[in-house]
């Protein structure tokens, strides 16, 4: 039996509606939902008046017919229309299959809920508070640094146990979930952050599913164009929106997808009660820049793949890591997960840290393209050194043990075209070694 009373209900939809075998959503279609039908209105404000008592009572029992969403239009921090409209979006970017054969089966009640939130980490925050209880065990892997952090302070502070392995190996979390049976949850990220391991979603989703508990995946580096977990067998999905779906570094927010039963009760019992949520012009911001998320992706990645290829040709590139490249250890499964290669590439520099904090240093320069830069998927290239910068609060052992390497270098690819960011690599790479610099002309 499960230890989440929403489990079964879940799990019976989840394999009807939710897993097959069709990884993406057709492109136009995705292309289509993410236009949507224009943008909504900003509503800049944090209270709605009822009007009667009766309705305000009615709202505050989540019955009330004129919201689209219970408790909506009652105070912001329990939700708002304009972030409303955003969560619609992402709804159908990640679940369009599955409302589509819940439709066809005649099924009206909601199988998944989403939560738009103030950043990625207050959608991991409500995803981990409202997941595990104290006494209770998670299953994780190499995450991104606050992910990491928190899993720490929750274990420290109200004795919440994290069993970490090496994900990348599904007879590890087979093992650790026979040897461990308080486990209550998986957490994983596909591809991970920073060293863009890739993780076997349909066969964890599998282990979780024999262990009856959830599998929760972080999408962030891939975003719902490049991947789909719900297809996969992820139960919950969350994502920093700050990166690839605002695409511009305009603003913080992120979101939770996950079983409705879940998302109405255990998940928003925490996100109304700490209140992380968007400011509706942030919501806007992301209605809009969603809008073009597909495109966007496509020629990021188009780029990601060649200039993937240059460094592995590069004679002081000592390894890539690429989920795109052949060479990487997981590609086969990448390929069969996610649409391409993704947006984000790993390098390491013959030599080290000396070349690899010059090459950094480059970039920091205003005459050249990219920034030295922590955040990722933006239309402005970034190149950020992961452990001293986003993963410099996992204990060193543990770094080096997830593959984090001290001359890791973590390349966020943007829109600034293959040509421009290769002939910047190869100014800043020849400047890193020592070399002349070449005439620009
Ligand atoms: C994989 C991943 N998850 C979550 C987060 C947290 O997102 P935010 O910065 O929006 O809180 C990040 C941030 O870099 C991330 O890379």
């Amino acid at each position: 039996m499960s230890r989440h009373f929403w489990y079964d209900e879940w799990r019976e939809k989840k394999d009807r509606y939710a897993r097959t075998d069709e990884p993406f959503l057709d492109a136009d279609r995705f292309h289509s939902i993410a236009a949507g039908t224009g943008l909504p209105a900003i509503h800049q404000t944090s209270t709605f008046p009822f009007q009667s008592v009766t309705d305000g009572a009615q709202r505050f029992l989540g019955t009330s017919k004129s919201g689209e969403k219970p408790f909506a239009r009652i105070y912001t921090r329990l939700g708002n229309p304009t972030t409303e409209h955003l969560e619609r979006v992402l709804f159908r970017l990640e679940c369009q299959h599955l409302i589509d054969a819940a439709l066809a089966a005649d099924e009206r009640v909601p199988s998944v809920g989403v939560l738009a939130c103030s950043s990625g980490m207050a959608a991991v925050s409500c995803v981990l508070l409202g997941l595990l209880d104290s006494g209770d065990e998670i299953l994780a892997g190499n995450v991104y640094g606050c992910t990491d952090s928190l899993l720490r302070t929750l274990e420290s502070k109200f004795k919440m146990t994290t069993r970490w392995v090496d994900l990348t190996r599904v007879e590890e979390v087979e093992a650790a979930l026979k040897a461990h049976p308080r486990i209550i949850a998986i957490y994983l990220e596909s591809p991970d952050n920073p060293t863009l391991a890739i993780s076997d979603l349909r066969a964890i989703g599998r282990l979780a599913d024999q262990y009856r508990i959830p599998l929760v995946v972080d999408n962030t580096f891939a975003n719902p164009y490049l991947q789909q977990p719900f297809r996969l067998g992820a139960d919950i999905v969350v994502h920093s929106l700050t990166k690839y779906v605002n695409g511009h570094s305009a603003s913080i927010a992120g979101c939770i997808l996950g079983p409705w039963n879940f998302m109405q009760t255990a998940c928003f019992s925490i996100y109304k009660d700490l209140g992380p949520t968007p400011s509706p012009f942030d919501s806007w911001l992301n209605c809009l820049s969603v809008q073009d998320l597909g495109h966007r992706t496509e020629a990021i990645c188009r780029s990601a793949a060649e200039l993937a290829v240059f460094l592995a040709d590069h004679p002081r590139v000592h390894r890539v890591h690429y989920p795109g490249l052949p060479g990487h250890p997981n590609h086969r499964i990448a390929m069969s997960q996610m649409r391409n290669g993704g947006g984000m590439i790993a390098f390491e520099l013959e030599g080290g840290m000396k070349p690899a904090r010059k090459l950094m240093n480059f970039f920091a320069r205003k005459d050249t393209p990219m920034e030295l830069a922590v955040s990722l998927g933006s239309a402005v290239s970034y190149i950020q050194h992961p452990a001293s910068m986003t993963h410099a609060g996992v204990p060193a052992e543990d770094r080096r043990a997830r593959g984090i390497t001290d001359d890791l270098v973590r390349f966020s690819v943007g829109l600034e075209g293959v040509s421009t960011l290769r002939d910047a690599l190869i100014r800043g790479l020849d400047l890193a070694y020592g070399k002349k610099q070449r005439n620009r002309d």
